[in-house]
């Protein structure tokens, strides 16, 4: 490894972010109650232009209002290519009490983004005087965030989490789809006369994880947009837990248990980790670098494969 030893992202649950329209308070209770680890409070795209002042309102009442347990608040804001980001800034920091702990950019698009917020926030929480430092999390779901996506990733200390956005993502790169994530009817390979449809989504997912993992932040997958498909949402969860995704976005509530389950790690995953771990520390009593669990090789890194098992379901219960 590079003599820099790769950071830890923030030891916090991030398996769901639920999601819920700002201008739709009836519901931020129900978001409440539920089993999300992070909520996200929509500024943005589920809310119509001529209600964005409303929903601003209405979500920084909820932040002090509502009992959010344990859980990990957020606000999403507006592109900074629109007229209403800076508003819903400077209102959300001013007047929102400190149970806040998140904003999320959408669309980011270069390292200058999150200069320009953080730039923003700092200022307000010198003039507020708030104590908790609010954090940041993106959403990669454009061309020039995905081209940007490592200085992104390293543009500011308080960027948490980086999420992909796969339909704005699709139509930035042009890219003929409709559906928001999940299997595309046209990307498939051939032989044989049979179809073998495979994933358009991997290159932007394992470009988003590098870059996270590369600078102690959470790769999360984004939304799943057919709800009542719920094969189809675990199978593309699967697919991003196996690329080192931590979490998903739920945009109903009947995803947040599906998403809980996938990207919980499993007793008969955590109980064989532990038993390569245990082998390996057998080996390691032998003097030897390797050894063979159920007729397979283990060797060091199959320390580190199984230690992030065990420590992402330690921080699952600890939390
Ligand atoms: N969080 C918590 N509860 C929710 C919810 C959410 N996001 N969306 C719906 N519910 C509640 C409903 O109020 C209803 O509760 P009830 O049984 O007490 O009446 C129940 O869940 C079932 O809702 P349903 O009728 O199936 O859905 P809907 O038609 O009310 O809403 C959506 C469907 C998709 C419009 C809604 O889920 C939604 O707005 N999702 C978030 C969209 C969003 O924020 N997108 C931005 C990120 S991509
Ligand atoms: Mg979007």
């Amino acid at each position: 490894m590079s003599f820099r030893v790769q950071p830890a992202p923030p030891a916090r649950p991030n398996r769901c972010q639920l999601f819920g329209p700002g201008s739709r308070p009836a519901i931020f209770e129900k978001m409440a109650a539920g089993a999300a680890d992070v909520i996200n409070l929509d500024l943005e795209d589920a809310v119509a232009p001529d209600d964005k002042a409303e929903a601003r309102k209405n979500i920084i009442q909820a932040i002090g209002d509502i009992d959010w347990g344990k859980k990990t608040l957020s606000v999403r804001i507006n592109g900074l290519d629109t007229p209403y980001w800076y508003r819903d800034i400077v209102d959300v920091v001013e007047q929102a009490g400190e149970r806040l702990d998140m904003i999320m950019i959408p669309k980011v698009g270069c390292a200058g983004d999150m200069y320009a917020v953080d730039a923003l926030i700092t200022a307000i929480e010198r003039a507020k005087g708030r104590t908790k430092k609010i954090a940041l999390e993106v959403i990669i779901e454009t061309a020039a965030g995905i081209a940007h996506v490592e200085e992104i990733a390293a543009a500011s200390p308080r960027l948490q989490a980086m999420s992909l956005g796969a339909a704005d993502f699709a139509a930035s790169m042009g890219m003929q789809t409709t559906g928001i994530g999940g299997t595309q009817e046209n990307y498939y390979m051939l032989r044989e006369g049979q179809k073998y449809w495979s994933d358009p989504w991997h290159w932007a997912q394992t470009a988003i994880v590098a870059a996270c993992r590369t600078h102690g932040v959470l790769p999360v997958d984004g939304p799943f947009g057919d709800f009542s498909d719920p094969e189809g949402f675990k199978a593309q969860a699967l697919r991003s837990a196996t690329l080192g995704m931590v979490g998903k976005w739920a945009i109903h509530p009947n995803q947040v248990a599906l998403a809980n389950e996938v990207f919980t790690p499993s007793e008969a995953a955590v109980a064989e980790a532990r038993e390569i771990l245990a082998a390996m520390e057998d080996a390691k009593k032998s003097g030897t670098g390797a050894a063979v669990y159920k007729g397979r090789l283990v060797d060091l890194a199959s320390i580190r494969q199984a230690e992030v098992i065990v420590a992402q379901s330690e921080l699952i219960s600890a939390a």
